[in-house]
């Protein structure tokens, strides 16, 4: 069911979840003061209590009253990129942000996301935790019927048309000294190489513990039922194939398109309605050409694939 943004808020502020859309992918919001309302979407999603959720916010100084200490670089990373799809992990006082929000954890997860109508209702709000709306380890939902297909028809949307960037942000994690990346996005890590002065190591699990460090990363993620292989020659392909316009598959039985194999950004933004589409077609088995570059916003494409074809 499509809303305006006035109904999103007046349910955001009776304690009701709903879809927001984002520049990357729609979210499931809730506001950050009703704990009732973010247990709901963990419901919802049938998402496990031990992933913390991002926290949005409308402009930085929203995030100040629960920081613990604001880390090196942070306002440059504000600055060059927030509007935007990265996500920052810092350091937070305990007892001011609902634990079910940050999963009990001492730090949580601030973006400031790029879409006119998620920051007109951010201004209404205040604060809203957005995991992405859909089931989890489904394909992101990255236009309104998306979400629909997950929730249901009545499901209450706030309808932002097609998200511009298509894969989630990147999440920046401060490690004490350096930040170092949890999760590749839609910003490449060569973007923020250039702010930062070095590149921020991409780091899966804390090395003294050995716990993940970027809790949603260890679970089974973007899939669609169908399985899917990886390959870099397709020629001899006979199955359906998940590829691009510029290309030839001679012998795929059907070939559904990423768009220009020259520009990732096509490919990040089509990538989970073709996921979806698949599923909706009742497709078994894929191939996916990943004969593509290992660099820039690649680098998030090859590793959703990955996921994808590992669930
Ligand atoms: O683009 C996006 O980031 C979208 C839109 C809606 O903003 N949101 C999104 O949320 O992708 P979600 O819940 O699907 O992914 C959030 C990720 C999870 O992997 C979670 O573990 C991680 O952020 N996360 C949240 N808080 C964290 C924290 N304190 N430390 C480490 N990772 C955290
Ligand atoms: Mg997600």
């Amino acid at each position: 069911m499509r809303i305006a943004v006035i109904e999103a808020a007046d349910r955001l502020r009776n304690g009701e979840v709903v879809a927001v859309p984002t520049e990357t992918v729609y979210g499931l919001a809730a506001s950050l003061n009703r704990p009732e309302a973010i247990q709901h979407i963990f419901r919802l999603k049938s998402r496990p209590k031990n992933n913390p959720l991002i926290i949005h916010v409308a402009s930085p100084s929203d995030i100040q009253e629960y920081v613990s200490i604001v880390p090196t670089a942070f306002d440059k990373l504000a600055a060059a990129f927030w509007p935007g799809p990265l996500t920052l992990v810092i350091g937070v006082n305990s007892n001011i942000i609902p634990p079910i929000a940050t999963a009990g954890l001492l730090t949580a997860a601030f973006r400031i996301p790029r879409h006119p109508l998620a920051l007109e209702l951010l201004s209404l709000t205040g604060p809203l935790v957005m995991p992405s709306a859909n089931l989890s380890g489904k394909p992101s939902a990255t236009n309104a019927a998306h979400v629909e297909e997950d929730f249901g028809e009545t499901f209450p949307v706030l309808d932002g048309g097609q998200c511009h960037a298509g894969v989630e942000s990147t999440i920046l994690i401060w490690n004490s000294d350096r930040w170092c990346a949890g999760r590749l996005g839609a910003i490449s890590l060569d973007e923020l190489g250039e702010v930062l002065g070095y590149m921020p190591e991409v780091i899966n699990r804390v090395k003294s513990s050995g716990a993940p460090i970027c809790p949603g990363q260890m679970y089974r993620h973007y899939a669609p039922k169908a399985l899917l292989t990886l390959s870099r020659d397709l020629k001899l392909c006979r199955e359906v194939v998940i590829g691009f316009d510029n290309r030839i598959y001679p012998n795929a039985e059907k070939v559904y398109s990423l768009g220009s194999s020259i520009f990732p950004e096509d490919a990040a933004q089509r990538l989970y309605a073709v996921l979806r589409q698949l599923d909706a077609d009742g497709v078994e088995r894929a191939t996916i050409d990943i004969d593509i570059p290992k660099t820039g916003l690649w680098m998030t494409l090859h590793e959703r694939l990955e996921k994808a074809a590992r669930g």
